[in-house]
């Protein structure tokens, strides 16, 4: 079945770029327990730039002290610095800080970020009734009014202005149009639609963003950003969707840290968009190369395990255990990997050894440790390995020396 073949055209065969707007600093930190000191942040900044994001969302300045410096010193550095990208997209990137919509916020955040070649103001107002009456006490006209404010008081300040109506997906439809409306003639550049409780489904969140597209299509110069949560698993899912209607920057993290259960994940965004190319016809800037680097330095940063089973850089993600997949890996990988480990620096494609594993890995295994065996050595060996994997979650290349001990085979070196 050619899969390409079954899946409606949803765009136009033209490859577009989309923008990874990258919020592990900001977002990403904020998951309990992940802060990060200035040297800390800078390390990662560095890294993503490495990676080839466009945005770099360095950290929240008006939360404290410590975020201020952090993100001004991320700003006059890596926001300062030319990359090399097999993209060819060298320059900077933008260096992005959050600020409430009040005036005190916006000026510590625009002292912070204005280092940057790419100074990036992201200003957020909540637009949900809930958030609204039991957040920030304020009525509809009191909110239309402070984003009003807030943006004509950021563009006067910076070139780039993102304005993000929080807990959008919760707020009623017509009033996230008027505040949206506001913002735009107050000058934003950018509307970020976030899912900021992961409540949305993909259908009905690209469906928004179709519409919040259309709605703005006399200002193809304002873009459409999605930043969505994964409080019911879909935030990936639903960046996706907002993708494909109509959204051209995503806002995401690394290995998909953030509030709660985290943000829509950069790896996966980024390896969806490549890896089904032919479907949606999006491209990145990304150098997917530098990916798995990516994951290991923010985990050890922040803390934050990668759980085995994590789509992309999970440690199973590219790691066989049955017999059945372990067989046909070894006669063409491509039967059960869509990727390839090697080029996103994550290493090799592994075949673990277990109790459901077969005859052809272990046949594998022990050559590469140097033991060639006939069929008939091969079925003790096996009847061994069998007996002794019942006992052991994996198989290590110990216990297989040993077994092979026991039946007195030896490897090529010591038969020589
Ligand atoms: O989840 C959210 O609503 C946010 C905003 C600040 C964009 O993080
Ligand atoms: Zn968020």
């Amino acid at each position: 079945m050619n899969m390409e073949r079954d899946v409606q055209p949803t765009q136009p065969t033209r490859t577009e770029r989309v923008q990874i707007f990258d919020t592990t600093l900001r977002d990403g930190e904020q998951s309990p327990g992940a802060t990060l000191n200035s040297d800390e942040k800078t390390q990662i900044a560095e890294q993503l730039a490495r990676l080839g994001v466009d945005v770099v969302e360095a950290g929240f300045p008006a939360s404290s002290p410590d975020d201020f410096e952090a993100v001004r010193h991320i700003s006059q550095t890596v926001g300062q610095a030319e990359r090399q990208l097999p993209s060819g997209y060298n320059a900077p990137p933008a260096i992005a800080a959050m600020a409430r919509a009040n005036r005190r916020d916006i000026e510590i955040c625009w002292e912070a970020i204005k280092g940057a070649q790419a100074p990036y103001l992201h200003i957020v107002l909540p637009t949900s009734d809930i958030h609204m009456k039991f957040k920030l006490g304020k009525t509809r006209d009191q909110v239309i009014d402070a984003a009003h404010r807030s943006v004509t008081q950021a563009r006067a300040l910076c070139d780039l202005v993102e304005f993000s109506p929080e807990d959008a997906t919760r707020s009623d439809p017509g009033f996230l149009v008027d505040v949206l409306e506001t913002a735009v003639t107050a000058g934003a550049t950018t509307l970020n639609i976030p899912d900021t409780v992961g409540y949305a489904m993909p259908e009905e969140f690209g469906a928004l963003i179709k519409r919040l597209r259309a709605h703005f299509s006399d200002r193809p110069d304002v873009l459409i950003s999605v930043h969505c949560h994964n409080d019911l698993g879909v935030a990936t899912a639903n960046t996706l969707a907002g993708i494909v209607n109509g959204a051209r920057r995503v806002e995401v993290t690394v290995n998909g840290i953030g509030e709660r259960a985290g943000n829509a994940c950069l790896e996966e965004t980024v390896m969806a968009l490549h890896t089904r190319r032919a479907m949606f016809h999006f491209e990145t800037n990304i150098d997917r190369r530098e990916i798995g680097r990516t994951s290991k330095l923010v985990s050890r940063l922040t803390g934050i395990p990668v759980q085995p089973n994590k789509a992309i850089v999970g440690s199973n993600a590219f790691s066989h255990e049955s017999g059945i997949h372990q067989d046909g890996i070894l006669k063409n990988r491509q039967t059960y990997e869509i990727m390839n480990a090697a080029e996103l620096g994550l290493g090799k494609t592994q075949l673990v050894l277990g109790k459901h594993s077969g005859r052809s890995a272990l046949r594998a295994r022990l050559e590469g440790m140097g033991y060639s065996l006939d069929d008939r050595d091969l079925d003790d060996a096996f009847r061994a390995f069998k007996a002794l994997a019942d006992q052991h979650k994996t198989i290590t290349e110990g216990h297989l020396h040993k077994i092979c001990s026991t039946l007195s085979f030896a490897p090529r070196e010591a038969a020589q």
